[in-house]
């Protein structure tokens, strides 16, 4: 407690480094409320190609750009090494020789100008992106007890946070996660990666009843299945084709992404009523999702905390954030410490 004090008193500025999939992101925040800078570049055009990530051209990709991406945030932060706090890195989970390339820029960084290094669980990062504070004058912090939804391309997961760097996974995927979910099923209406906002944007002239899709509640536990959706999806195409049917793919998008944002919306608030909880955070790469945003702005009375799009999905800031916080709490690495690909979410 009494470390915690000291460090408020100070400002204390943090670089984030996030490698884990096919964003390349560096950021520097001041205080855990103030964003310095913010630099993502992403690889998302050159994996369309393949239509998903492919994990080669990933890491090559990281390493060409990766020192000019923290000279820019550096630079556009006005900040210099010395005036570092703390190196916060993406550990894992994630594609290994993705993850190897922003943690070996961390700790070259950290031995440089011996500053601490924090290793960051990536979602942890998703989560904190609801702590940074926002624009607009009426942010509030998240109060605890949170109930989390944290659905990306690699995870769907309800947690539950009782305090800060404290979780409790109520939930998972049995299978695909939701963003996940989302790419096949793009892929399978022949609509361009990243899948989510394609959908979505396909979604905005169809018909959301047009297909009456499973939804997988998977009642008396937390967790999610996506899988015999996606069957479901190819199942109706297939039966379309052979029968000569013109194929409608705005009406197959609205109406696959109105059966997973019912699913998402519906356990996500159950749990939050169970839970007794405060507030709700929704995170990650499909908390972009407008109709998933929609649902929790505009369908229950909790206290809903969505990041801005920019920090949705993979980022810096939020690894940054949530360095800050584990910053607080005294955490330090060793430089020794290895990327870990299959990392869960485990509280401080
Ligand atoms: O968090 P993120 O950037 O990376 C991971 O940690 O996985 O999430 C990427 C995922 C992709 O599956 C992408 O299709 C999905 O987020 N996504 C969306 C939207 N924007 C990104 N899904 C639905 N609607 C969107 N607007
Ligand atoms: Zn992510």
């Amino acid at each position: 407690m009494e470390e915690i004090q000291n460090q408020e008193e100070k400002l204390v500025r943090i670089l984030g480094i996030e490698t884990s999939c096919d964003e390349t992101a560096a950021a520097v925040i001041e205080n855990g409320s103030q964003v310095l800078s913010n630099v993502v570049a992403s690889q998302a055009d050159l994996h369309a190609r393949f239509g998903g990530v492919f994990p080669e051209v990933a890491s090559r990709e990281h390493i060409k750009i990766i020192s000019a991406v923290v000279d820019q945030a550096l630079k556009d932060a006005h900040v210099g090494l010395d005036e570092l706090d703390a190196i916060a890195v993406t550990r894992g989970p994630g594609l290994a020789g993705s993850l190897v390339v922003g943690m070996n820029m961390a700790k070259g960084l950290a031995l440089a100008g011996g500053i601490p290094l924090i290793g960051i669980n990536h979602l942890e990062g998703h989560l904190y992106s609801a702590w940074v504070p926002q624009e607009s004058t009426d942010f509030q912090e998240p109060h605890f007890p949170v109930i989390a939804l944290i659905v990306s391309g690699g995870h769907s997961s309800l947690i539950l946070m009782q305090d800060h760097l404290t979780y409790t996974q109520l939930g998972r995927t049995l299978d695909d996660a939701a963003g996940e979910a989302f790419d096949k099923v793009a892929r399978l209406l022949d609509l361009p990666y990243p899948g989510g906002p394609s959908i979505q944007k396909a979604a905005e002239s169809g018909n959301v009843h047009a297909f009456q899709f499973p939804r997988a509640w998977l009642d008396g536990t937390w967790n999610f299945s996506f899988s015999g959706l996606k069957t479901a999806v190819l199942r109706t195409l297939q039966e379309q084709h052979a029968e000569g049917r013109p194929i409608r793919v705005e009406n197959y998008a609205a109406s696959f992404q109105d059966a997973v944002v019912e699913v998402l919306f519906k356990k996500t608030i159950d749990a939050a009523h169970q839970y007794q909880a405060e507030d709700i955070v929704v995170a990650g790469g499909v908390s972009a999702n407008r109709a998933l945003r929609n649902a929790f702005l505009e369908q229950t009375d909790f206290r809903v905390h969505i990041p801005p799009l920019k920090l949705c999905t993979d980022n810096a800031v939020m690894i940054a954030e949530a360095g800050y916080y584990r910053f607080l709490h005294g955490f330090r690495d060793e430089l020794d410490i290895d990327v870990l690909p299959n990392w869960g979410l485990i509280s401080a």
